[in-house]
């Protein structure tokens, strides 16, 4: 596995399409969760040092896992390497929110299995939500793992790798209620060395009914906010420019009296040129305050991701979402209020239980209503055990399900371009990230509102972590195009 092989804005039409930046993932990234930026190598290898090699599903927060099992095995004496081929350790951090997630991990374990055979004292490991899921049961699956860790139990790796050493297979799928990693150091392995992830909690109470991470991830819990507030001005001093704070539900972020609008500020009053994103904000819990803080402060990011699933009351009902298309509609009125200009994503899954066309259109008027900059969107996949898999029959047809989730990516394709379009003319300012993937000649960055700008260096030497400002000239519905116009002084 390389580096990133998807394009940013690249729609995906198959499991789960993607029209945005990446926030979820079903294919793996060794690369980081931006297209742009070039992967730099992560150490050299020290005589003898054990090679490990980590591959990465599913969402942010399994990213941000990664680094802490990086954190872990470093301590361990381990070095990282990009090519499984030389690794003594492959360890696949895996995602179980859709089937096809799950199908591709098996795949990847039968081609291990092979990689196994050349090299016999090759330990393969599963991490994550998938090691969660299906427990045990992967142990006896074809022996294809050595190895299965759930998410609240990489701190136990050194001694499950000791029990592999002596010949055993080790698991450990322990759920905490306390475990938050808050003392770990991640290891940032694909890095740029500007932006980089914090996690915030962990862990998930809402019980959406068609949502496998409460069982995956157990128990929502919220770290400590000094460690929080610590990691954001070590990355700073470190050259860091932008953290993402991230949670299943940030606005349930609670810790000693801090909830998250003030969370949002301690961060964001670290260095004023910080950039501070977050997601992923729930549409019941999301106050006001967290909208003030956002306008007082310019350097937290203009963007919040806000899930909607559907556009229709009673499958939100069914759905278990905690809210109504009114609540969530006057939400949406409220960012529009409080901060005008701000970006908006979402996500929608089409072909619920029981979803008539009537509710399907619903999604598709909603969708006229807010014009998303963009979305993910993604056809129903049961999951077992779930509130959903046993209360409702998954009676949507599958052709039916991918027909409403093609309209649903048409219509956001459009809404896409418009918005990108209206960013034509306007200046922005730019935090860049280094070279454009396709050009020695261009320089590329994000925007405020997330959007990946891309511009001629024409003679200018800009080191990453530098603010720009850019005229957008040209929109593409993926990049935008834009011309340097000079420096940025103060956000
Ligand atoms: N905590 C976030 C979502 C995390 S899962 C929230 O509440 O919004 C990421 C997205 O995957 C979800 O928003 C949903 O759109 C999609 N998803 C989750 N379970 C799914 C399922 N069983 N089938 C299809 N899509 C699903
Ligand atoms: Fe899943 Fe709902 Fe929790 Fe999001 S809020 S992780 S969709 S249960
Ligand atoms: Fe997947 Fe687990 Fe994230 S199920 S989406 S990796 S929390």
């Amino acid at each position: 596995m390389g580096t990133v092989t998807q394009k940013v804005f690249a729609p995906i039409a198959n499991d789960g399409a993607l029209v945005a930046p990446p926030l979820y993932h079903d294919e793996a990234r060794q690369g980081s969760a931006y297209a742009e930026q070039q992967p730099i190598a992560v150490g050299l290898a020290a005589p003898n040092a054990r090679l490990a090699y980590i591959e990465t599903y599913g969402c942010q927060m399994n990213f941000s896992d990664t680094e802490i099992i990086a954190g872990v095995l470093k301590q361990e004496g381990y070095t990282f390497t990009r090519e499984e081929t030389e690794a003594d350790l492959v360890l696949l951090n895996t995602c179980a929110i859709r089937e096809n997630a799950e199908e591709k991990i098996w795949n990847r374990l039968k081609h291990l299995k092979g990689l196994k055979r050349k090299r016999p004292h090759l330990t393969v490991g599963l991490m994550g939500c998938m090691a969660e899921r299906l427990k045990a049961r992967l142990l006896e699956q074809e022996q294809l793992v050595d190895l299965v860790v759930g998410p609240d139990a990489y701190r136990d790796l050194p001694n499950l790798l000791a029990r592999v050493d002596d010949g055993h297979r080790a698991i450990n799928v322990l759920l905490s209620r306390e475990e938050t990693y808050a003392d770990i150091a991640p290891v940032r392995l694909n890095t740029n060395g500007i932006s980089a992830f914090i996690s915030i909690t962990r862990g998930c109470n809402n019980m959406c009914s068609f949502c496998v991470v409460p069982f995956t991830r157990g128990r929502e819990r919220s770290r400590d906010w000094q460690t929080i507030v610590q990691e954001a001005r070590d990355l700073y001093a470190q050259g860091y420019r932008e953290v993402t704070l991230l949670g299943q539900n940030v606005d349930s972020y609670n810790h000693e009296e801090v909830g998250f609008a003030q969370l949002l500020v301690k961060v964001a009053q670290v260095a004023p040129d910080l950039r501070v994103r977050f997601t992923t904000s729930h549409p019941e819990d999301m106050t006001d305050e967290v909208l003030h803080a956002m306008a007082a402060h310019a350097n937290i990011c203009k963007y919040i991701h806000l899930p909607v699933q559907s556009g229709n009351s009673e499958v939100l009902e069914r759905m278990n979402r905690g809210y109504s298309r009114e609540w969530y509609l006057e939400r949406i009125a409220a960012i529009r209020r409080i901060l005008p200009g701000c970006a908006v994503s979402t996500d929608i899954i089409t072909g619920f239980c029981g979803e008539t066309e009537a509710e399907h259109a619903d999604t598709l008027s909603l969708m006229r209503e807010v014009r998303y900059d963009y979305a993910y969107m993604f056809h129903y996949s049961e999951r077992p055990g779930t509130l959903a898999a046993r209360r409702y029959p998954d009676d949507i047809p599958l052709e039916v399900k991918k027909a409403r989730l093609q309209e649903v990516i048409d219509l956001q394709l459009k809404h896409n371009l418009e918005r990108q379009q209206e960013m034509v003319g306007t200046v922005q300012t730019v935090l860049l990230e280094g070279n454009s993937k396709r050009s020695e000649a261009h320089y590329a960055g994000r925007a405020d509102n997330n959007q990946m700008v891309v511009f001629a260096k024409g003679d200018t030497q800009y080191a990453p972590g530098a603010y720009v400002q850019v005229r957008i000239l040209e929109a593409t519905g993926a990049t935008l195009i834009g011309e340097l116009i000079g420096t940025v002084q103060t956000l």
